[in-house]
């Protein structure tokens, strides 16, 4: 046989069974491509959801109230929980965690360019909750239809708690825009330095996208950055305007024809910088992510080590038996 024609075959079957919206699993024949990006797309969201919990913890020990303390670390226990459900989700695809790992603290592998910011007032936690679990919240909605079983149910799941994460943000917001002036001051200092950086988590525009055709077509995801983007933005403006906050954006302005905000230009250029590296908090993030991992080097070997025992336990005890 052909081995053309086959795999030709072997991809229409597979683009008919993912246009009839199945779902596929980790035993179904796939694309190597479909595979590869997949590998790729998970493993750089659990990256995402372990280096976020960063730019939070370092305000855990300086929360203003028990209160608030309390709930921010819950929602940074839960973005671990959330990276832990997306590296098994990848793992199903024939890649292991040590792999992984390495790739991201060699730096060969993505996260998400927002976690490359500085935190540097309480608003920006706020503001994190806002802006950046806002976006990741009409992300991962339409992810949760990704053609991809494992992924999609890790979303189904992961979505559930996103909401408590921008709730509790701009509860935040709230208190800070209807405090004291130095407050607003503060919330308003935090939105203007983190309204440009969530407009770049949904990537690239999709004609600069090289990904996002194939993963349309192959459902893996359901709508294009611009479309995802936009829905954030007329989503936010009326947020902001409750919370008597200016939109960082002189040429952000309702459209009526088009039923959407018209806003500025993205700074591409600062985007491309912080994907290479070169954002502000790149190298700090990796250090902490790499000292993460050796100081937790004990606990693996325990685990692997008790793990080896029982092994050891059920193979003397069938063996006495
Ligand atoms: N940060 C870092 N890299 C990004 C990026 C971003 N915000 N957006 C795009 N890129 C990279 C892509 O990985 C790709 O790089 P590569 O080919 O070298 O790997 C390149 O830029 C081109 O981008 P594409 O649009 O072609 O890539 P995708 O089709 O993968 O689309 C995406 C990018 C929309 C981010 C998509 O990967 C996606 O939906 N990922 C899953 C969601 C995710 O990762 N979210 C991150 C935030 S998680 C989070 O916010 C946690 C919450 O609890 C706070």
């Amino acid at each position: 046989m052909d081995y053309r024609m086959e795999n030709q075959e072997l991809l229409d079957k597979f683009q008919a069974y993912v246009d009839a919206e199945n779902k596929v699993e980790a035993k179904d024949w796939m694309p190597d491509g479909y595979r590869k990006t997949l590998i790729r797309q998970i493993a750089q969201h659990a990256h995402s959801e372990v280096v976020g919990m960063l730019p939070e913890g370092n305000w855990i020990t300086r929360a203003p109230s028990l209160r608030r303390k309390a709930i921010l670390l819950a929602k940074v226990q839960d973005e671990a929980g959330h990276g832990l459900y997306l590296y098994s989700a990848v793992e199903t695809m024939g890649v292991t965690r040590d792999q992984l790992i390495d790739e991201l603290h060699t730096g060969k592998a993505k996260y998400s360019s927002i976690f490359n910011y500085p935190t540097i007032s309480w608003a920006d936690i706020g503001a994190i909750g806002w802006l950046v679990d806002g976006a990741a919240i009409v992300n991962q909605v339409s992810l949760q239809r990704t053609s991809y079983g494992p992924y999609s149910r890790a979303m189904i799941r992961i979505c559930k708690e996103e909401s408590f994460h921008q709730r509790q943000g701009y509860e935040i917001m709230i208190a800070l825009a209807k405090g004291t002036p130095e407050q607003k001051r503060m919330a308003q200092d935090a939105f203007n330095r983190w309204w440009w950086p969530s407009l770049m988590m949904f990537g690239p525009s999709d004609a600069n996208s090289e990904h996002s055709a194939q993963n349309i077509r192959w459902k893996i995801k359901r709508h294009g950055n611009d479309e995802l983007r936009q829905k954030f933005v007329d989503m936010t403006v009326p947020q902001a305007e409750y919370l008597g906050l200016t939109i960082p954006d002189p040429d952000l302005r309702w459209n009526e024809e088009r039923g959407h905000y018209d806003f500025g230009d993205i700074n591409w250029d600062e985007f491309n910088q912080v994907i290479r590296g070169n954002g502000p908090c790149n190298k700090q993030r990796l250090e902490a992510r790499k000292k993460a991992h050796e100081d937790g080097a004990w606990v693996r070997d325990a685990a692997v080590a008790y793990a080896r025992k029982q092994q050891e336990k059920s193979r003397t005890g069938e063996a006495a038996a």
